[in-house]
């Protein structure tokens, strides 16, 4: 099984941004995190990471080339804005979870929008770094069934 990682702006920053809301670790210990999860797993995992809304579809378009049969995505601000991310996912059909390290739906009244949301199979929150795991989980879940 092939899953992509796929995180949007300012998640390369984790550790130094707000760290009351997003935790003290980095984006690198995230991406060790999960490689850690993926290999006891025998999980094939790749991570993007870019701060820009046209890198995150061009990633997700490569995908599909790249018969990857899960996305983990965490779109950061993208997340409330970006119909451009949801046009990539419903294009390529990939099983999509969406993962938010913070409780997007207790936060300001512009992050309760999630245009992703109406494509991903499942929508983590609030989980820290710990929802990518789950979302990695239900995604091997997904494709044995
Ligand atoms: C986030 C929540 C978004 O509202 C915010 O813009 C982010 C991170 C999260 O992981 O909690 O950049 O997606």
């Amino acid at each position: 099984m092939k899953i992509l990682v796929l995180n949007g702006p300012n998640l390369n920053m984790l550790g130094i941004r707000e760290p009351d809301i997003y935790g003290k670790r980095t984006y690198r210990d995230l991406i060790d995190m999960i490689k850690a999860h993926c290999d006891e797993k025998g999980i094939e995992v790749t991570f993007k990471q870019s701060n820009h809304e046209g890198a995150l579809v061009d990633f997700i378009q490569q995908a599909y080339f790249e018969k990857v049969d899960g996305i983990v995505i965490n779109p950061g601000a993208y997340t409330h804005t970006s119909v451009a991310l949801l046009d990539a996912l419903k294009a390529v059909q990939i099983p999509t979870v969406e993962v938010h390290i913070s409780e997007v739906d207790k936060r300001e009244e512009f992050r309760q929008i999630s245009y992703v949301s109406l494509v991903a199979a499942k929508t983590i929150m609030g989980m820290g770094f710990e929802g990518y795991i789950e979302a990695v989980d239900f995604l091997a879940r997904f494709s044995a069934s």
